[in-house]
């Protein structure tokens, strides 16, 4: 049975701040950011386009990219840290607004290693029968709970929503395997702080992270190869969660990956958690360097941790 990816649709906030933008708010520059993180610049949204709006326009763009009418969808799973109300769910929000008659729709929050969480929970319910097509949506916007006084962690994430079609014969891209993992021991690393009687904000272990996640995305990589019988050396581009440039590029360096078969769009986008993985295929395809055939590995780790891995075949 080959279930994997028939549609995909992103969404970016129209309002860019750049790395000088921030140097007004707290005490950083662009050279500073850009040395250590790769990022430039990330959208920031306002107004309406909530975590519910962005996860909406994503999903319009993924239903008309896989050809199919909203109504077909029979399964709505939404990966997200940033809902605005513990209830109703984004994803049962998007049935609402989809019109899609009543359907399984549920939201869970691996934080940044939601795309590897979504993928392998759509592709269990199809092969067990339970969904034929599949509506996930990664939606964050994190610009909620940054704290905007807090130079090591502001100047890292971003806002953006991404959303794909998983179903039986996929016409896009073959999951050949999808692996995921955590561990709460990790915890303490990355965590929300409620500090006085403010809304919880981000915290993080800026090292501690770092180092983790370059040994866990490596593990995850090779663990993802190996249980679908393919080789490093198979491998023709590596997505990897668009956490920070330098992250991505000691991920390569240590899988013996050229860094021109690892694709980076984070200086665009900042990290933008869950959703970051979607945005760099997207990009990859548009600019024409993600091609039919290839076979694409896409490591993720985020806050938990959770971590994992997928296998796409192109
Ligand atoms: N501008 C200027 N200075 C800063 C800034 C900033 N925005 N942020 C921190 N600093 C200062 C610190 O206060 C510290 O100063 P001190 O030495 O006086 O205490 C100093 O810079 C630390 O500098 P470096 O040691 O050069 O920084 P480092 O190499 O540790 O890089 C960074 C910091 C970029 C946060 C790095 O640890 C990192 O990338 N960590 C991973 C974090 C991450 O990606 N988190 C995302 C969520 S998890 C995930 O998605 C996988």
């Amino acid at each position: 049975m080959s279930i994997g990816i028939s549609g995909l649709g992103i969404y970016a906030p129209k309002k860019i701040v750049t790395n000088d933008d921030l140097s007004k708010l707290v005490d950083t520059n662009d050279e500073w950011i850009y040395s250590r993180t790769g990022i430039r610049q990330r959208h920031v949204a306002e107004g309406e386009e909530d975590t519910l709006y962005m996860a909406l326009e994503a999903s319009k763009v993924a239903i008309q990219d896989a050809n199919i009418n909203p109504q077909d969808i029979d399964f709505i799973i939404c990966s997200t840290v940033t809902r605005e109300y513990a209830f109703p769910s984004v994803a049962a929000l998007v049935q609402k607004a989809l019109e899609i008659p009543s359907i399984p729709a549920f939201d869970m929050g691996p934080a940044c290693g939601g795309f590897a969480y979504v993928l392998a929970t759509a592709e269990s319910y199809v092969k067990s029968g339970l969904a034929k097509k599949v509506l996930c949506i990664c939606s964050e916007k994190l610009s909620d709970i940054i704290d905007w006084t807090d130079r090591n962690t502001c100047v890292l994430f971003g806002d953006a929503a991404g959303a794909v079609i998983i179903e039986e014969n996929p016409s896009q891209a073959t999951i050949l395997k999808t692996i995921i993992g955590g561990d709460g021991a990790y915890g303490e690393l990355l965590r929300m702080e409620k500090i006085g009687d403010k809304p919880p904000v981000v915290r993080m272990d800026g090292m501690g992270v770092f180092k983790s996640a370059i040994r866990i995305m490596d593990e995850q990589v090779r663990e993802v190869c190996a249980s679908a019988g393919k080789t490093i050396e198979d491998i023709d581009l590596l997505v990897p969660h668009q956490a920070n440039a330098r992250i991505m590029s000691a991920v390569a360096e240590r899988l013996g990956i050229p860094v021109e078969k690892t694709y980076m769009n984070v200086a665009h986008y900042g990290n933008t958690s869950s959703v970051s993985v979607l945005l760099a295929l997207a990009d990859a395809k548009k600019e024409g360097i993600l091609k039919e055939g290839m076979l694409v590995a896409c490591p993720v780790l985020g806050a938990g941790f959770t971590w994992g891995a997928s296998l796409l075949q192109y």
